[in-house]
């Protein structure tokens, strides 16, 4: 493992063996408080973050190393027209791994492809978010003791949330799994998940528009905010934005076990008064997502604890 510019370059022993760190980490967090001291880690954002960048940074500062880097392209210099790629290149020169997030689909991969230092892809515009995708089965597998045997409804905007894309892809790979894909006809998954990840395995999925409809059967609801920034015009995202509302009223005939996902930020999608139900699991999904990346730091920097 040397970059991770996609959840698939990871095996799913390489995932169970980050988990297991995860979960040693939270254990004892103390044994890895100098873990990685003497170690930068840069944060190149060119596009808005809160939990991604902060987790990041969170996680370096736990594991007793160092940050640096910018949150907005606007700052750096690519607002004068540097390329990422000189732009990786410099940095590689300051820093012993990268975080990227950039509008760009692609750009951290090749960011990756001279092997400067190892980059972690922090999201590519409306492809994938491979992190956000270690958070979420951090928390299924802590809230499920497994990652087989689900029913997993994802609801919102399935064609340019990125995480959804990262998570479907992963869990494609565990047996017994089965997806509900909730969203407005815009707003389906893209084709190429269903061609490239789900029909070659035979992994069977419905598309519903009923959020009400498919949640008797759902043991994973993953909640999507509908992406703003990647929509070509501000008609169609006013149109569509409220199209799932998640309310305590939604929930009556839903599982007793049911885990509520969302990777956050969120804007309307999730009714407040949903927070204190205990099947919603996003805000320990902020908690996970750091340990996931304290776990995926150690790895690609080669530190054992
Ligand atoms: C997600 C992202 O950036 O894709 N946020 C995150 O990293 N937790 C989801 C979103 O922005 O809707």
């Amino acid at each position: 493992m040397k970059h991770l510019i996609d959840i698939m370059e990871l095996s799913t022993q390489e995932i169970d063996s980050l988990i297991e760190i995860a979960e040693d980490i939270i254990a004892d967090p103390g044994k890895y408080s100098e873990a990685c001291h003497g170690k930068k880690l840069a944060t190149l954002f060119f596009e808005p973050s809160t939990r991604t960048r902060l987790s990041f940074e969170a996680a370096m500062y736990e594991l007793g190393g160092q940050v640096l880097g910018f949150s907005e392209a606007s700052s750096s210099s690519a607002a004068k027209g540097e390329s990422v790629s000189d732009t990786v290149r410099t940095v590689s020169c300051y820093a012993d791994i990268i975080a990227m997030r950039h509008p760009k689909e692609g750009a951290p991969l090749v960011a990756s492809r001279r092997d400067w230092v190892p980059i972690i892809n922090a999201g590519d515009g409306g492809h994938f978010h491979p992190t956000q995708t270690l958070a979420d089965l951090l928390t299924i597998h802590r809230e499920k003791n497994t990652f087989e045997n689900l029913t997993i409804g994802l609801c919102g905007d399935l064609k340019f949330g990125r995480t959804v894309h990262s998570l479907v892809s992963a869990m494609s790979r565990y047996a017994g799994v089965k997806f509900i894909f909730i969203s407005p006809e815009e707003l389906q998954i893209p084709d190429y998940i269903k061609t490239d990840v789900l029909d070659p395995k035979g992994i069977p999925y419905e598309e519903e528009r009923s959020l009400e409809r498919a949640m008797p059967k759902l043991d994973i609801l993953y909640m999507t905010r509908v992406q703003r920034e990647r929509f070509f015009n501000e008609e169609d995202y006013v149109r569509l934005k409220d199209t799932y509302i998640l309310t305590p009223q939604k929930l009556k005939n839903a599982k007793p076990d049911l885990s509520i996902l969302h990777p956050l930020p969120r804007v309307n999608e999730i009714s407040v008064a949903v927070d204190d139900d205990p099947r919603a699991c996003y805000f320990k999904q902020v908690l996970n997502g750091k340990f996931m990346r304290m776990a995926l730091i150690l790895k690609l920097l080669e530190v054992t604890v």
